[in-house]
């Protein structure tokens, strides 16, 4: 079990994933294009001593854009790129898919990243699996198996790329007129049912060496795939059971890949939304459901406890009968959490104050209620670190980064010191360069 908390933040709504941010007095309706978002953001969570910057990415126009930003529309990167150059030890983390980009051009745009950035770089391997992604490329969507079989191909072309120029090329010495040994930048000749490259890659190892690979916990096969490659997984787990099967079952799966389970670590992504006192958190957060068209929130929140709540009973706490008729549905996480509150005697508006709707673990609630949170799912083995999910980027990190992780410092949860400055070094990861010995020939 690791002694501190390594940290990420999700960076791809650039208004903060409370849908009312975008509509708050101070942000920028323009913020969605404007790179400087991340950039700022990327800055906050390095002096908080977050690990990693995570952008997501989505191939498509996801969204209905009549009532709400993008979750994401810009390239993530060479928006990565940019924050590269504004931060010192920040990891970067973009996500981007095996199934439409050839390997060589992968392999080469994150080596670039990794480079520029001295090693910071790391690769979120998804397989996509919207239809629309298919279809903007041109193509149907394959089946799961066939989508996976091209993953593999995909990672392990990648991986032998960024093996092909070995560290012993040695650097460039103007004295002796030797630039680099050829013997030491050699093909691959690696070719697969789906992709296949020649190489060598043109560009040198960076300081970690190559990019860490990350993957989703994303049912089976993504575990499989997540135990042969992955150094750090993302999950979703709700509760910290959860998290504990999934964790399990990541490292269960690196061990049969042939590695050990402290090769892997796992997140999850948790959402705060931070005041002073706990009163002030629930105001910030009034203010922020204000911006948002109550009907959904109210329909979805009617769902969640099983009764009909109109948009002019939001400010009155629920009726006798209907309290005695409300009951928590099974499949919504927080449902349990808003019947409590409804009990309680508060209001639809002050339930939805209270994060019942946001998408991840999490809560609403002082820094102390937030970092006393962490420390239980770490304890307890559910997670190695844990993705930050901002609801208002306007000051989330801010806050987060200036009262949250002094307390998990306080505590010896958290690096206590600036840390090493590649992503590498900064998640304890062991060397790597090219494809793992372990697992070389397992899938091709
Ligand atoms: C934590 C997490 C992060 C993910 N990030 C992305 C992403 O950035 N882009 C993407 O296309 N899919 C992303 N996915 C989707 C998964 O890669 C996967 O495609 C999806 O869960 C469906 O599973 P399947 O592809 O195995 O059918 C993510 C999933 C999880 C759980």
């Amino acid at each position: 079990m690791r002694r501190t908390i390594s940290l990420g933040v999700a960076l791809g709504d650039s208004f903060g994933v409370h849908p009312g941010a975008w509509r708050m007095p101070h942000a920028d309706p323009g913020a969605y294009t404007d790179v400087g978002v991340q950039v700022r953001a990327a800055q906050a969570a390095e002096r908080g001593g977050v690990d990693f910057a995570f952008l997501p990415d989505r191939v498509f126009l996801r969204d209905d854009l009549s009532a709400g930003p993008p979750i994401f529309s810009m390239e993530p990167l060479m928006v990565l790129t940019a924050v590269a150059r504004e931060t010192e030890r920040i990891g970067l983390v973009p996500s981007a898919s095996t199934s439409f980009t050839e390997p060589y051009a992968l392999a080469r745009q994150l080596r670039a990243l990794d480079v520029i950035s001295q090693g910071r770089a790391g690769w979120n391997a998804v397989p996509s699996y919207e239809p629309e992604a298919f279809a903007n490329h041109g193509r149907p969507m394959p089946p799961r198996e066939g989508k996976y079989e091209r993953l593999h191909e995909t990672v392990q072309i990648v991986q032998a790329l960024w093996g092909s120029w070995e560290r012993e090329a040695g650097d460039p010495d103007p004295v002796s007129g030797t630039f680099a040994d050829m013997s030491r930048i050699r093909p691959i000749d690696l070719h697969g049912r789906h992709v296949g490259s020649r190489g060598p890659l043109q560009i040198p190892p960076s300081r970690q060496g190559q990019p860490v690979v990350f993957m989703p916990a994303a049912g089976g096969p993504s575990i499989q795939a997540a135990g042969m490659y992955a150094g750090a997984v993302i999950g979703m787990p709700n509760t910290i059971e959860d998290g504990r099967a999934q964790r399990d079952m990541v490292r269960r799966s690196a061990i049969a890949a042939g590695r050990a389970p402290e090769e892997i670590l796992f997140f999850a992504f948790i959402g705060f939304g931070l005041g002073a006192t706990h009163e002030s958190a629930l105001e910030r957060r009034r203010t922020l459901e204000d911006r948002t068209d109550p009907r959904p929130r109210l329909a979805q929140l009617s769902a969640m406890l099983g009764v009909r709540i109109e948009p002019t009973a939001a400010d009155r706490p629920l009726p006798a009968e209907q309290l005695e008729r409300a009951a928590a549905h099974p499949r919504a996480a927080r449902a349990r959490q808003a019947l409590a509150l409804a009990h309680e005697g508060f209001s639809p508006r002050d339930i939805l104050a209270h994060g019942v709707l946001d998408p991840n673990p999490g809560l609403v609630g002082t820094p102390g209620a937030a970092a006393h949170m962490m420390q239980e799912w770490f304890e307890a083995g559910a997670v190695d670190g844990f993705v930050l999910v901002i609801d208002d980027l306007h000051d989330g990190v801010d806050v987060f980064a200036g009262q949250v992780s002094p307390i998990l410092r306080e505590r010896g949860l958290l690096r206590a010191d600036d840390g090493p400055t590649t992503l590498r070094g900064r998640l304890g990861l062991p060397e790597q360069l090219g494809l793992d010995p372990r697992i070389r020939g397992a899938e091709s």
